[in-house]
């Protein structure tokens, strides 16, 4: 496995000389690292530390209560687009997928992920938040744009909006900056993305693993796949666990944020593949208990051995409008053809793997990919 860091791109040169040649470079730097890494570091000075551990702190503790209480918040009939989903209901979808099992089978067996194919769902539980604006028009996506749930417990009611959407907004400022970075690194218009994205379904998406349930090493709680939505981004969690692959070489590279600062996780989706034609690639990761996790449940004990030993991740799914219409932008698609093969190995992790992107409303490929981690029927 690679110890290597994944490139840092400074939101803050953006904010504070956009247009300067500084801030060009860093919204290259961005494009690039998406294209070669589908991944990077993003540093901004904006969020709060206090702010993401304020968060990690409410989804401890409404993860800890009973499973019976945690039912209340569940809407199948949604696709669990809201409030919660418990464990083992969601299914990577990689686990019956053809050309992804491919994938796995083509990377060198020292860099594989956990092996997936028994077809266990994963057993990690969900919370979605949704932080979009609705529609000024009729969608045709209704379920996807549902109202949030709030938990009943009172205990948790009163301080669980705030906090969330506090932590939501920070997230999103971020990715939705970071996009703009992204479309002018690639030669695009700035409001490109932001505003493909103005009525996306945007959601706080932190997920929940028991960590004293799951404590065995090599544990899978989330088992290898790309995110459906197009940009996803995540504050620091408290437990190591998170590997993503690197799209150039198909390693393996276990996530570690510089130990202070205030940085944030930025993986490439499905939706920015197809809108991009192919040429960034949506990136491949999984959660899984390691050394590393073992070891910061046992200081987590040490430390606080009141608070409840659960695994939050602080992520946010930030997606396209449901009614746009995504279909590869013509420039990128061309570039992604041109560079499949090239010698410097810039997005030519896997030549056998699908190029093709038909056109189609992004709801429809939203409610596609749902279908096949089974939660939606
Ligand atoms: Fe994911």
């Amino acid at each position: 496995m690679s110890a290597q860091m994944l490139p840092v791109v400074n939101l803050d040169v953006f904010q504070s000389s956009s247009g300067s040649s500084e801030s060009l470079q860093e919204c290259r730097k961005a494009a690039d690292a998406l294209i070669v890494y589908g991944a990077l570091l993003l540093h901004d000075s904006r969020v709060s530390e206090d702010d993401n551990n304020t968060f990690l702190d409410l989804l401890e503790d409404y993860f800890n209560q009973p499973e019976s209480v945690l039912k209340q918040d569940e809407r199948p009939e949604l696709g669990y687009q809201v409030g919660v989903t418990l464990e083992n209901t969601e299914k990577p979808k990689c686990a019956a997928h053809e050309p992804c099992l491919d994938i796995i089978a083509r990377l060198d067996p020292a860099e594989r992920p956990l092996d997936i194919s028994a077809h266990q769902p994963d057993p990690k539980c969900r919370f979605f938040w949704k932080m979009g604006d609705s529609p000024p028009y009729e969608t045709a996506f209704p379920g996807l744009n549902a109202e949030n749930v709030v938990p009943q417990a009172s205990e948790l009611r009163e301080r669980w909006s705030p906090i969330m959407d506090r932590w939501g907004w920070a997230m999103k400022d971020a990715v939705e900056d970071l996009g703009e970075m992204v479309a002018i690194g690639l030669g695009l218009h700035g409001d490109t993305f932001r505003g493909a994205g103005k009525y996306g379904p945007h959601l706080l998406a932190p997920t929940a693993s028991d960590l004293v349930k799951y404590a065995e090493k090599d544990t899978i709680l989330a088992g290898f796949h790309t995110d459906l939505n197009f940009l996803t981004i995540h504050g620091r969690s408290r437990y190591p666990g998170l590997n993503i692959w690197a799209r150039n070489t198909g390693k393996r590279i276990s996530v570690k944020f510089p130990p202070t600062g205030r940085y944030l996780l930025v993986q490439a989706g499905k939706q920015l593949e197809h809108l991009s034609g192919g040429l960034i690639k949506a990136g491949y990761h999984e959660v899984v208990v390691n050394e590393d996790t073992l070891q910061a449940v046992e200081r987590r004990k040490a430390q606080l051995p009141d608070r409840p030993l659960i695994r939050i991740s602080s992520t946010f799914f930030w997606h396209l409008s449901s009614d746009y219409d995504l279909a590869p932008i013509r420039a990128l698609q061309d570039r992604a053809r041109a560079l499949k093969g090239h010698p410097t190995g810039l997005g030519k992790v896997d030549l056998e793997e699908e190029s093709v992107y038909e056109p189609m409303k992004v709801g429809h490929q939203v409610q596609n990919e749902l279908r096949h981690i089974a939660l939606l029927a």
